[in-house]
């Protein structure tokens, strides 16, 4: 069987419920992009998966809504419960559309770790600027599309240290990683660094902060050879 985002929503809810260093710290960088306070506030999050992020933000307060193509991944989400003081709903729901949600509905859209795996970044981005309410937000993180492009792999140099071999990354497109542990046998999109910022600028985003997170402790402990590359771009763009 080909794995796909719900084949294998059981294996990732699981690893994020037993704690998971990278994802912790992923959900950290992207809500330091967000206010602490998000009381009033509403969130669409994009590609919500088991729900870390949008229990987040609603753990600030906000009211929050997951969407998620993936059926098994939004009963997960739903299983997990709601983060107070806010609330969270779910919805089965692609990203290129957001057929569910309403137009200028929400006040900020936030998407972790998911805008690499929509099949169209165009369809949305158009999707997102519908539904963020005037001058309000899009804060996104995504596989640092320089150092996780397709098949990039480690190598052992003589001082023992391992450093990061990239040679695909003007391959854009679907490709789908042979390592039986990782998430990205589900198939992930890869994209240019350029193919993002163009895109934001096309659909009249205009950056309000870009960061490129040092791995957390708790990171490197777990995964030592990423301790020099930041895993993560993480973006906070405003609907112009
Ligand atoms: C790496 S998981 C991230 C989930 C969650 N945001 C997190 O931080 O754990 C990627 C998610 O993107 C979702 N996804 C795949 N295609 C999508 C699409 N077209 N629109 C929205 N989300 C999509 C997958 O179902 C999966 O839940």
């Amino acid at each position: 069987m080909t794995d796909s985002w719900d084949t294998i929503a059981d294996w990732y809810a699981g690893l994020l419920r037993a704690g998971s260093a990278m994802h912790d710290f992923n959900r950290a960088v992207l809500l330091d992009l967000l206010p602490e306070d998000l009381d009033g506030h509403r969130v669409l999050d994009l590609g919500c998966g088991e729900g870390i992020i949008a229990r987040s933000a609603a753990a600030r307060g906000a009211s929050v809504v997951g969407i998620d193509p993936s059926p098994r991944m939004i009963e997960h989400a739903w299983a997990a419960g709601t983060g107070q003081p806010g609330t969270v709903v779910y919805a089965v729901d692609d990203g290129c559309t957001l057929s569910t949600v309403a137009a200028d509905s929400v006040d900020w859209v936030t998407a972790g770790l998911s805008l690499n795996n929509v099949p169209d970044l165009d369809a949305a981005l158009a999707s997102v600027r519908r539904v963020l309410v005037a001058r309000s937000s899009l804060v996104f993180t995504i596989p640092h599309p320089c150092f996780e492009a397709p098949f990039a792999t480690w190598t052992q140099v003589a001082d023992g240290a391992a450093h990061r071999v990239v040679g695909d990354y003007l391959a854009e497109g679907f490709w789908r990683s042979d390592n039986p542990e990782g998430a990205r046998r589900a198939g992930n999109r890869h994209r240019m660094l350029s193919t993002y910022l163009a895109a934001l600028v096309r659909y009249g985003f205009a950056l309000e902060a870009v960061t490129e997170p040092v791995p957390s402790a708790q990171v490197v402990v777990a995964q030592p050879r990423r301790a020099g590359l930041p895993p993560f771009l993480a973006i906070r763009a405003r609907r112009a």
